[in-house]
């Protein structure tokens, strides 16, 4: 055990002060923070800093919860997670499509490998963890005012994580040093907590050191951040041809207010995160392309979204992709190759004029206020026929009930709706 100047025995929480001073020294002097004072930060140090401690929050809390030693139960309390907050403030970046530092989710990573193997291994020293983190909430409130100045954020918006606590921050310290100070401990635990913190001091400075300056090469897109359900694919690597297509999504989703209607914001995301894999395609030959783009247009008409979606949307990103990057317009013409595929095989039961003609016909019979509320939807239920007539099963049953639902949609248009079906069944027969 550590004595004090005067010879007097530390407590626990002194004994942890003391010999992290050095390393909390060396994290303030990081050039990441002297960007923050400068308003220098970008947006993807400071997005990359939520993502890699909600990596580091998420192991350590589900430890500290589930550890079965006493004395961490006794310190740790479900109200000092911190869990939610960062996916809070992560989810109000999400729009906003912010790359990943890769170094740092790495270095995050390998911290969190430590923290389950020291769950298994030597559970009291997660308290060195834990009182790094908890102790960063005190510079965490310093700090919040500048961060909010740096990115013009307001109340809680991208800053509830800083925010911890609230005004109750002092408080909440002052409860959580008397728990610590009343634990049990070996005089060998009592080291090994004090050098886990230091430890942990010193790899969160390998987050702080990747995060700024960002090596170049280490900034990359992963598909999660567009959109966290969307599995592995793909996205590009190119920060205008994410922008484009992101850009072309949005585009896509004002035309055909359908998707927003039916799907919310999770098939905005779907929309998005589908543009930015359709931006990859244009490395592929020709045949492997139009292998993909049938392959999901299968799969989207079947779940309601019919392929004049997926060919408008083609022919649009590939607007977007041409006027970012007009020398890659020749590659980027395959999508627009792709999106001529499906439309000719559309026009083999229904061309251009007849679903025009249904299109107009529907709005009509709709009425001003709700063609303009769903714009486009007379022309997607026609396409579902066309798309049915093409060998997707279950493209016209899927939209049919839900633009049907009378609970969703006043007489005239179920009328309209059926009138439309009807026409098109009749001119897919004779084609
Ligand atoms: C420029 C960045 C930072 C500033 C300005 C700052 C500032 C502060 C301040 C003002 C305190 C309160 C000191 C006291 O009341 O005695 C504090 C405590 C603390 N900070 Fe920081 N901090 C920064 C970064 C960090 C980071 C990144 C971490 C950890 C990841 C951290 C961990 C701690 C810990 C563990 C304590 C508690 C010290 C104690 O035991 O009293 N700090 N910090």
């Amino acid at each position: 055990m550590k004595l004090g100047l005067y010879g007097q025995q530390l407590t626990l929480m002194e004994e942890l002060k003391a010999a992290t001073f050095l390393p909390h020294a060396r994290l303030q002097a990081l050039p990441f923070f002297q960007a923050l004072m400068a308003c220098q930060l970008p947006l993807e140090s400071y997005v990359g800093h939520l993502r890699s401690l909600s990596i580091v929050h998420g192991i350590l809390e589900q430890a500290l919860e589930s550890s079965s030693d006493d004395r961490v139960a006794s310190v740790w309390k479900d109200d000092m997670r911190k869990l939610p907050l960062l996916q809070y403030d992560l989810g109000f970046f999400e729009p906003r499509i912010v790359a990943d530092v890769k170094d740092a989710v790495d270095a995050a990573i390998k911290i969190a490998e430590r923290i389950r193997l020291r769950s298994i291994q030597e559970p009291v020293t997660l308290l060195g963890y834990l009182y790094v983190l908890e102790g960063s909430t005190l510079g965490a409130a310093v700090l919040r005012p500048q961060f909010a100045r740096a990115f013009l954020l307001t109340g809680t918006d991208g800053l509830s994580y800083l925010g911890s606590y609230g005004t109750e921050i002092h408080v909440r310290w002052k409860q959580y040093q008397q728990r610590m100070n009343a634990i049990q401990l070996s005089l060998e635990e009592r080291e090994q907590i004090v050098q886990a913190a230091g430890g942990f001091f010193t790899q969160t400075q390998a987050i702080f050191q990747a995060l700024y300056p960002v090596k170049p090469d280490s900034m990359t897109y992963h598909v999660t951040s567009i959109n966290p359900e969307a599995g592995r694919h793909p996205v590009p690597a190119d920060t205008r041809e994410v922008k484009a297509s992101l850009h072309a999504a949005d585009l896509c989703w004002q035309r055909f207010p359908y998707i927003e209607a039916r799907y919310g914001e999770r098939g905005r995301r779907f929309t998005r995160s589908d543009s930015a894999w359709l931006a990859t395609f244009h490395q592929f030959d020709p045949v492997g392309i139009s292998l993909q783009v049938r392959w999901l247009s299968r799969i989207l008409s079947s779940r309601g979204m019919p392929t004049l979606l997926l060919q408008e949307q083609l022919e649009i990103l590939f607007a977007e992709l041409a006027c970012a990057i007009p020398e890659k317009r020749p590659d980027y013409e395959k999508l627009l190759a792709a999106a001529a595929e499906l439309r000719e095989s559309r026009r083999m039961r229904i061309s251009d004029e007849q679903l025009e003609a249904l299109a107009t016909d529907f709005d009509r019979a709709v009425g001003p206020e709700w063609s303009e509320r769903m714009a486009n939807t007379g022309a997607l239920i026609a396409a579902a026929v066309a798309d049915e007539k093409g060998g997707i099963a279950d493209a016209v049953v899927n939209i049919k009930a839900w633009m049907m639902d009378a609970s969703r949609f006043p007489s005239e248009w179920i009328q309209a709706v059926q009138t439309t079906l009807d026409r098109a069944q009749q001119i897919g027969e004779l084609q």
